[in-house]
C-alpha cells in the first residue's frame, strides 16, 4: 500500500510561538512510519527543549552546528532526505535562507539542500506583509536545486488569531494536519497520478418532498472522501462532488456541493470532459417525488402515499461522453451476489472497475467506517478482507493506477 513508511524527512524548527505545533507534525510523521530528523535553531530551543522532539521521533535532535561528532551532518542531512520541512519558518529564517546565509545548522543544511523543501511561514501579519518578507518568499519559491522536483513549496500562512493579544491576520502557521497532508503529497506524488484529473463523487443525494422533508439514504460519503484524499496524495488534481454530509473536506481537493441527483448529474456532466478518472462512489437517490410541495405538508388523519419517479442514471449517462482513455470506476452496493451483479454493471455501464460489496454483511454498508469489498474488473475478481474505508480507498486507487499506467 502507498504510504510514507521508511521515508526520511528533516523537520527544521525555528523560534516562533507556533513551534509548539511542530511537535504534532513530528509526531504524525513518525506515526506514519517516516524517519524524522529534527533540526532546531537556537531560538526554537528557547521555546521547546530538544528532548521533546527526541521523545516524539525516537531519534537524536540537532540543535547546534558545534555538536561533537556532527561535523558534516548539515551537508549530509541537506542532501539525503526525501523531504525537508521548515515549520514554523520565521521571517528571520526566510530572510537568511533567501540570502543564502549559512550561519547555523539549519541554514547551512538549506544551502546544501538537494531535496524538495516545504516551507510553512509563521509570523506577525505586518512582518508577513512587509515587502522584504514578500520578496524573500518570492525568491525562495523560484529557487530550484538540481532536479526540478527539488523546488520550494510555500504552504500558508493561514489567516486567523495570531499570538495572544496580536489580533487576527495572515501570519498563522497552517495546522499540523495540513502540513502532514502536503508533506505526504510531496513524498508520494509521481506517475501515474501526477498531473492527472480525478473526479470523485461521494455521499447521498436528497430529493425534496417539501421545504423540510427529503427522500435520501444512509450513505456517509466516507468512501468517496477517502478516494479523493488518496488520489490527491499521489499527485492528482482532484475534484470531489459531494452530496450533503458533515465530513471535513480533504486538503487540496476542490469540493463542489450538490443536493439532488439532478444537481449531481449536472456537476458530473460539466467536469467529465476533462476527467482522466471518474470514481462514482456517490449513492444518488434513484427516485424523487413526482411533485415537491412549496409549503410544508400537514399531517392528516389517514396514511400518505408518495408517487416517485426515477432520477437520472448519472454513471450510465456518462457513456459516450467520457474523455478518451479515461478510467471509470463504479460501486455496486447489493444485498446478495454482489460480484455477479457487479459483473453485470461492469458491462452495462461500460466500466473499468466495480467496487462491489454486500450491504447486509456485518461491518460493511453505506454508513459503516469499514467495508469488505471485491474489486471486479476485466482482469478478474480481487476479494479484500474487512478493512477501514481509508484502506479500501488505497486499494481502489492502486488499481486505478495500474489501469492508468496501461493506457500510458
Ligand atoms: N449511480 C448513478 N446514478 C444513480 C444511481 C447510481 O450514477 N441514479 C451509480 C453509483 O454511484 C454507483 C453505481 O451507479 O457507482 C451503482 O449504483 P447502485 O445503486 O448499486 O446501482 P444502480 O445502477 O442504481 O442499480 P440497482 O440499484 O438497481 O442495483
Amino acid at each position: 500500500m502507498t504510504g510514507i513508511a521508511g521515508r526520511h524527512v528533516v523537520l527544521g524548527v525555528t523560534g516562533g510561538i507556533a513551534c509548539y505545533k511542530a511537535c504534532t507534525v513530528a509526531r504524525r510523521l513518525t506515526e506514519a512510519g517516516a524517519l524524522v530528523d529534527v533540526v532546531m535553531t537556537a531560538s526554537a530551543a528557547e521555546f521547546i527543549r530538544p528532548v521533546t522532539f527526541e521523545a516524539l521521533t525516537g531519534r537524536p535532535v540537532v540543535a547546534s552546528l558545534w555538536e561533537p561528532g556532527r561535523a558534516l551532518d548539515h551537508v549530509r542531512l541537506g542532501r539525503d532526505p526525501d523531504l525537508i520541512i521548515v515549520a514554523p519558518a520565521t521571517a528571520r529564517l526566510i530572510a537568511r535562507a533567501a540570502q543564502g546565509l549559512a550561519d547555523d545548522f539549519l541554514t547551512s543544511l538549506l544551502l546544501a539542500r538537494r531535496s524538495p523543501l516545504l516551507l510553512c511561514p509563521a509570523m506577525n501579519d505586518q512582518m508577513y506583509a512587509h515587502p522584504e518578507t514578500q520578496a524573500n518568499l518570492k525568491k525562495l519559491k523560484s529557487s530550484r536545486v538540481e532536479e526540478s522536483k527539488s523546488g520550494v513549496t510555500v504552504l500558508g500562512p493561514a489567516t486567523g488569531p495570531l499570538a495572544h493579544g496580536e489580533g487576527e491576520g495572515p501570519g498563522r502557521m497552517v495546522e499540523p494536519e495540513e502540513i502532514v497532508a502536503h508533506a505526504e503529497r510531496l513524498l508520494l506524488a509521481g506517475p501515474p497520478f501526477a498531473g492527472k484529473r480525478v473526479l470523485v463523487t461521494a455521499g447521498p443525494t436528497r430529493e425534496a418532498l417539501d421545504p423540510v422533508r427529503v427522500v435520501t439514504n444512509r450513505s456517509s460519503g466516507r468512501m468517496g472522501y477517502a478516494v479523493a484524499r488518496a488520489a490527491w496524495r499521489r499527485g492528482a488534481e482532484v475534484t470531489l462532488i459531494s452530496g450533503p454530509g458533515s465530513l471535513e473536506p480533504p486538503f487540496g481537493v476542490e469540493v463542489i456541493r450538490v443536493e439532488s441527483t439532478g444537481d449531481l448529474n449536472a456537476a458530473v456532466g460539466k467536469a467529465l470532459p476533462k476527467a482522466d478518472v471518474l470514481v462514482m462512489a456517490a449513492a444518488p437517490a434513484d427516485y424523487r417525488p413526482e411533485t415537491t410541495s412549496a409549503t410544508k405538508m400537514k399531517r392528516g388523519a389517514g396514511g400518505l402515499r408518495l408517487d416517485l419517479e426515477p432520477t437520472a442514471d448519472v454513471l450510465g449517462g456518462t457513456v459516450g461522453k467520457r474523455k478518451r482513455g479515461a478510467v471509470i470506476v463504479g460501486f455496486a452496493l447489493e444485498s446478495g451476489d454482489p460480484v455477479g451483479l457487479a459483473r453485470e454493471k461492469l458491462a452495462a455501464k461500460e466500466l473499468d472497475l466495480v467496487v462491489a460489496n454486500d450491504a447486509t454483511e456485518p461491518g460493511s454498508g453505506p454508513d459503516a467506517p469499514t467495508n469488505r469489498v471485491a474489486l471486479v474488473s476485466k482482469d478478474g475478481v480481487e476479494r479484500l478482507p474487512l478493512m477501514s474505508k481509508d484502506d479500501v480507498a488505497e486499494h481502489v486507487v492502486d488499481h486505478v493506477g495500474v489501469l492508468l499506467s496501461r493506457r500510458g
